[in-house]
This record gives structure tokens, sequence and C-alpha cells, in this order.
């Protein structure tokens, strides 16, 4: 299965195709929804947030696609702090219930989520380029992908202060950022009624953490590679499983499937692919 490779720009045909996805998306996806808003043009968003006094800030983080466990990069990014935007997007009650997530979606389909607590407890910034005024890319070392463009909006932590993220890599830093939306957490699709969500609300949280932004489980998740994981995990057996999460170049090289990040211990990247596998053999197939 081949996946639509992040290129810019667009063919009409595809901002078609495109435009139909994000409506059917929207269709599936509207029970959870709360309020979706598009980001307006980094231009109009500046506009905006220097009349309530917020300007762009030059932030040094440790850029987690450039980086490896043992070979740290920081790079320099001209960014927004997140809250700014979000309360000029959402409203400023977008902070009111910690445990509703806030989704962040790219041109190309990869939709991270997030906890709202997260926001609350470590510093984000919306990077609208570099500080030095390079081109605003990054070569993506995780998924094979050179130059891969960064716009309009990109997701950074500040991670020099608090360095515990910096072991979870790039999954929390969406790029090609072009809406915003705040949902409930824990839709059906993950915990059915019917499944012990006392057993396994921690695993469908690290499905989510760490799959869900490319995949999905139930019609839930992203679109970059839009494949049913409660399905594929049931076809898969337990060593190709490991192989997948672990060395996924091992199973087919050139591959753009990023292993877990290797932030984490073995043991625990071990863990993490073995309790995903039970959660999803155990998870009934939506019809
Ligand atoms: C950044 C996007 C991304 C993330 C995050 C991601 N994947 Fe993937 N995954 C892919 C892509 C792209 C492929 C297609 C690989 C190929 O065919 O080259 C893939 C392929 C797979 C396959 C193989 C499917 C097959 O062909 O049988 C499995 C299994 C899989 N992913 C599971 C997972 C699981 C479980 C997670 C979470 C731990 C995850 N992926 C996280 C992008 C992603």
């Amino acid at each position: 299965m081949s996946i639509p490779a992040s290129s810019h720009p667009v063919s009409p045909s595809r901002a078609r195709r495109r435009a139909a996805w994000l409506l059917l998306c929207a269709a599936l996806s509207a029970p959870w929804a709360v309020s979706a808003e598009t980001l307006p043009a980094p231009a109009a968003l500046h506009r905006q947030l220097l009349a309530q006094g917020h300007k762009a800030q030059a932030v040094t983080v440790v850029e987690p696609h450039l980086s490896s466990k043992d070979q740290p990069v920081q790079r320099r990014y001209l960014a927004y702090p997140v809250e700014a935007v979000l309360s000029a997007t959402l409203g400023p009650s977008w902070q009111a219930q910690p445990d509703r997530e806030l989704e962040f979606k790219a041109l190309d389909g990869f939709v991270a989520r997030m906890p709202v607590a997260r926001f609350l407890k470590y510093r984000a910034y919306l990077a609208v380029g570099l500080a030095d005024g390079q081109p605003f890319t990054v070569d993506n070392l995780a998924q094979g992908e050179k130059r891969v463009a960064l716009g309009p909006y990109y997701l950074i932590w500040d991670n020099l202060s608090a360095p515990t993220l910096q072991a979870e890599g790039g999954t929390h830093w969406p790029y090609q950022v072009a809406e915003i939306s705040l949902r409930a957490v824990n839709p059906e699709a993950l915990l059915p009624s019917g499944m012990d969500s006392g057993r396994w609300a921690e695993h469908a949280a690290l499905a989510q953490t760490y799959c869900l932004s490319c995949h999905q489980i139930n019609g839930f998740g992203g679109a970059k590679m839009p494949l049913n994981l409660a399905v594929r995990a049931k076809l898969i057996d337990a060593r190709t499983w490991q192989s997948w999460l672990l060395q996924p170049q091992s199973v087919k090289p050139g591959t753009a499937m990023p292993a877990l990040p290797d932030g984490l211990s073995a043991a625990e990247r071990q863990r993490i692919a073995s309790q995903l596998h039970d959660y999803l053999k155990a998870l009934p197939v939506a019809p």
C-alpha cells in the first residue's frame, strides 16, 4: 500500500480528493468533535495575535526529527506560544476541561491528539519559520524523508526545560498543521462498551500516543496510512508484529513506518509493542 507523499504544490484533482476526504472524516468524527477550526494563514494569525500583544519569538528546542538518542540536535524556530493561538482560535475556555483532547490535523492526513492537560503542564509553541530565515523544512530521519515542508504551522515543545519530552521522539510534533480541534477522549471506537475499560484504557492510550496519528482503529485516527489496526493486528503473528514496531526497516527496507521512539528503553519498547498487540487482538472490529 502506498501513502500520499506530503509534496507541494497540490494538484487540483488531489485538492478535490482531499476536500472529499476531509468531508468524509468530518462526517465520521462528528460525534466527538466539539469545535474544529481551520487555522488562518500565518500573516492573518500574526495580525490577530499582534493585536492581542503576542509576537513571534525565537524558541530553541532539541529537534526530534533530526536527533537520535545519542545525538541531540538543537534548532531555533520562530514561534507563537500555543496557548495564545488556542485562545485566539478556539476561545479561552479550551483550558477548562483538561481531560479533553486537542487534535492537530496536517495537510497530508497526519493527526496528532494530545490531552489538554499536557498543554497546561509543558510549554508548546506553534512555529511559523526558522529563526535564521532558512527554508522551513526538516529531514525526518525516522521516516527516511528529506526536506519535509513544515508550514503552515509546526507544533514544537520546549524540551530543553523539560528533558523528559526528549525521549518521546517526534510523536507529538505534528507539522504542516492546518486545523485544530477540541474533542472528547476515548471514543467508542477504541473502547467499545463490552470491553473492560479498566483493563484496556492504558493500552488504548498507547495506541493513541504512538499509532493513531497515521493509522486508524475502527474509523478513528489519522489518514496518513488509513489502515484499521484492529483488523491488521489479528492477521500478524507476534514476531512480525514486534519487528514492524521495533525495526520496521528490517521488515521492509525504506518504509515510512517509524519505529517506536528510541528514547524509550529496549524493555519498554518491547512491552509497549506486545501490549498494543494484545489490545488490538482483543478489540472487536466495528462493522
Ligand atoms: C508517522 C506515521 C506512522 C505511525 C505513527 C505509525 N505507522 Fe505504522 N505504518 C506507517 C506507514 C506509512 C506504513 C506502510 C509501510 C509500508 O508499507 O512501507 C505502516 C505500516 C504498518 C504496519 C504494516 C502493515 C502491513 O503492511 O501489514 C503495521 C502492522 C503498523 N504500521 C503498525 C503500527 C503501529 C502498531 C503503530 C503504533 C505503535 C504505528 N504503525 C505507527 C506509518 C505510521
